[in-house]
């Protein structure tokens, strides 16, 4: 299980507010609840608590597309056939192909973000053969891929050493395992701000699911799963919106709403316009990406590695 116990980098107050109600879920069993944690940020990509991310293209995709930009800096794709999970509308896919992949399979577990990656698709922009899919349960044979690669989703995956090891199961060996995760600071101004205005009952013991990873971590995490040529860095940088309403849009839109899973739902609307006005009148219009990009590769021999490892370690 992946620690409960972050807090990243908010204020004070929130961050007594975020532990005390992870120990609570802690203390309740919530927290060992996996599925109905995807289930949640699952219905948040299905649009099921907001309409922002049906925007999510249209007020965000440029800043997605810088991410993606800067994940895959440096790398080649030339020939590969490769697998993008979380694809959402297919940024990173985009740029995958753009570094001259054959094929790039987007796998998603919303049907919503897939459907506009298809879109894309007819259009000649971005995402080839999508798929319906769980990034800790992937549909594809051992050594599928020549590439598996993710952006912006590790910090919403409840089992992130699960991910890891289906992503490396899937590629061939010698192919490559690139993910962007989520930083410590990332978005921290906005959920700092959404925290203060959410009807705290409503979140009350159960995880909330967002699990962001320092450059440690993640790079801990792909030595566990055996990768050689291990590669991390973190990048962090500032967006700017022209006011606070237009960085709750953004924020909404990327991040899905999933907050609001136990809210009745005619309380989502109130609270959503309450929390879009409280970012406008208090100048939240800064919101940072913060960008742990870590890749590696499977080894030629897997299996050999694991057993010389497991000797060395004992
Ligand atoms: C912040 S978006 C990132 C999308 C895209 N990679 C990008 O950079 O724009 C996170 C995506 O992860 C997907 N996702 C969340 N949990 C998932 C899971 N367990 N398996 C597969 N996809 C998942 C969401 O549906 C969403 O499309």
């Amino acid at each position: 299980m992946p620690s409960v116990l972050w807090s990243g980098k908010l204020t004070l107050a929130m961050k007594v507010l975020v532990q005390a109600n992870n120990i609570l879920a802690l203390a309740t069993g919530s927290a060992n609840d996996i599925q109905g944690m995807k289930e949640r940020v699952k219905r948040g990509y299905e649009g099921e608590f907001s309409d922002h991310v049906r925007q999510y293209d249209s007020v965000g995709y440029h800043l997605q597309n810088r991410s993606a930009q800067a994940q895959l800096e440096g790398l080649s794709f030339e020939g590969m056939r490769l697998l993008d999970v979380g694809c959402g509308t297919g940024a990173l896919a985009r740029v995958a192909l753009e570094k001259k992949a054959r094929t790039v399979v987007c796998g998603d577990i919303s049907s919503l973000m897939l459907k506009e990656a298809i879109r894309k698709d007819a259009t000649g922009i971005a995402a080839h053969s999508p798929c319906q899919l769980d990034a800790e349960n992937l549909p594809f044979r051992d050594g599928s891929f020549d590439a598996a690669i993710s952006g912006m989703t590790f910090g919403i995956l409840p089992n992130q050493r699960m991910a890891i090891s289906e992503m490396v199961r899937v590629v061939k060996p010698g192919g490559l395992i690139c993910v962007g995760a989520h930083g410590p600071e990332h978005y921290w101004e906005a959920i700092d701000a959404s925290l203060r205005c959410i009807t705290k009952r409503h979140i009350l013991g159960y995880r909330l699911e967002w699990w962001p990873r320092d450059e440690r971590y993640i790079r801990r995490l792909l030595e566990k799963a055996h990768l050689d040529r291990i590669q991390s860095r973190r990048i962090v940088w500032q967006n700017e919106f022209e006011n606070g309403h237009a960085a709750f849009d953004f924020f909404a839109a990327i991040s899905a709403s999933w907050w609001y899973a136990k809210f009745p739902s005619d309380e989502i609307q109130r609270v959503a316009s309450f929390t879009r006005d409280y970012f406008n009148r208090k100048g939240v219009t800064v919101i940072t990406d913060d960008i742990v990009v870590a890749y590696g590769f499977k080894p030629m021999n897997a299996q050999e590695k694991r057993g010389s490892q497991g000797a060395a370690a004992s």
